[in-house]
């Protein structure tokens, strides 16, 4: 069996290596400290559980999910209302609300929806992998921006050639921003839509970590630039901030053709979430968000934990402002490795698990990211058993 050419262009999906790695690791009988994929541990809260419970039993829900049905105009509504109490913004809850099934599903539809095959789409690199991987599934010509440190790993999109931005027609950006925890300010937002203005260029801004935000930050939503809705929507998801990862449910706003385009291509292949997992979001969105002001609480105290810890072993790493991630430089010591070297060396001696730079693309290298998918007492006993890795002769 051949698999197609467009799967064959992907890159090497890193989390199967450190899978398998991490598979030997256990099989001799070695305690895995997972900090590697940005897989919520903390439970859905339980008024969440409790909605998707009771809508559950009832025989209406089990249909397949229209737009016309109620739980998606409630599920729209109640989107918009987050929206509104959130940044700000109005929405009108039918043309410019699009509940998804995750949102790595919009992100990567949404490639699907608009490239043609000499169309090019920019991606900022280190990234969530479904943004380039997205492109580069629907056939498109992706053009990397290199991000760096020096930059707080911000693009710089004067660097886009004229002829690349010509052709271009998605731009994405996520900020907060995975892996590097990278944040952005409403003034740059504002630089990125008047850049884009006049281009034909759609801005896909990925907010998945919108509430995971520390001391004060709050992260800006695009929408909030004026003359952003010409050009741009957004994605958010529940994943992160109401812990329901495995859940499926995402939402896309703004710009209503580029919506309609998306909801399209959707409309060909699925069939949306389960009604009761709808009913449980919209529980979600309109009920009382101090499960995410603990969550959130949760995420700072671990964060605040690692970071002295790792200080202290004498591995700097800076302090997020937002998302529940650490990226720091390979220690000193260490960097003649690749990333992916250094974490199989890190699972190896000592059973704890980050993820490579390079699992980002190839901008990430020399970098690793730790997810705060632990708690404080296996995140310290990770930072001990790191010590000793730094402590080892080579
Ligand atoms: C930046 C970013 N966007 C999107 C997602 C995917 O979220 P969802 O569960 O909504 O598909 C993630 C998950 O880690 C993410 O880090």
């Amino acid at each position: 069996m051949q698999e197609a050419n467009r799967l064959k262009r992907l890159p090497l999906y890193l989390f199967t290596i450190i899978d398998r790695l991490k598979e030997e690791a256990i099989k001799k009988g070695v305690d895995i400290i997972d900090l590697g994929m940005g897989n919520p541990d903390q439970p859905t809260p339980q008024h969440i559980v409790n909605e998707l419970c009771s809508q559950a039993h009832l025989k209406a829900n089990y249909r397949y999910s229209r737009s016309i049905d109620e739980s998606e105009v409630k599920l729209r509504e109640a989107i918009a209302k987050w929206y509104y109490a959130k940044f700000g913004v109005e929405l009108d809850p039918e043309n410019e609300v699009l509940p998804l099934i995750g949102s790595k599903e919009g992100i990567a539809h949404l490639s699907l929806a608009f490239l043609n095959n000499d169309d090019v789409a920019l991606v900022p690199n280190p990234a969530y992998p479904v943004h380039f991987n997205g492109v580069l599934i629907a056939g498109g010509v992706l053009h990397n921006i290199p991000i760096y440190e020096k930059d707080g790993y911000l693009p710089d999109l004067k660097t886009v050639p004229k002829n690349i931005a010509d052709k271009s027609k998605l731009l994405f950006l996520s900020y907060p921003h995975n892996p590097t925890a990278a944040i952005a300010s409403p003034g740059f937002l504002q630089g990125v839509v008047g850049w884009a203005k006049g281009k034909n260029i759609i801005i896909g801004h990925d907010l998945a970590y919108s509430d995971i935000v520390f001391d004060d930050y709050k992260a800006p939503s695009i929408l909030q630039v004026k003359g952003a809705r010409e050009m741009s929507i957004e994605f958010h998801t529940c994943s992160k901030s109401y812990n329901m990862a495995g859940w499926r449910m995402g939402f896309a706003v703004g710009n209503r053709d580029i919506l309609k385009t998306l909801a399209k291509t959707k409309s060909y292949i699925d069939f949306g979430t389960f009604k009761p997992i709808q009913y449980a979001a919209i529980k979600a969105l309109t009920g009382s968000q101090s499960c995410v002001k603990k969550t959130v609480a949760t995420y700072k105290k671990r964060r605040d934990a690692l970071v002295a810890g790792l200080k202290e072993i004498g591995w700097v790493a800076p302090l997020p402002k937002a998302t529940f991630y650490v990226w720091a430089r390979i220690p000193d010591k260490y960097s003649a490795l690749t990333s992916m070297e250094f974490v199989a060396l890190l699972i190896k001696e000592t059973g704890v698990v980050i993820a490579p730079g390079t699992g980002f693309g190839e901008y990430g290298e020399g970098y690793v990211r730790f997810a705060l998918v632990e708690n404080i007492d296996r995140i310290n006993k990770a930072v001990k058993r790191i010590k000793r890795v730094l402590e080892m002769e080579t």
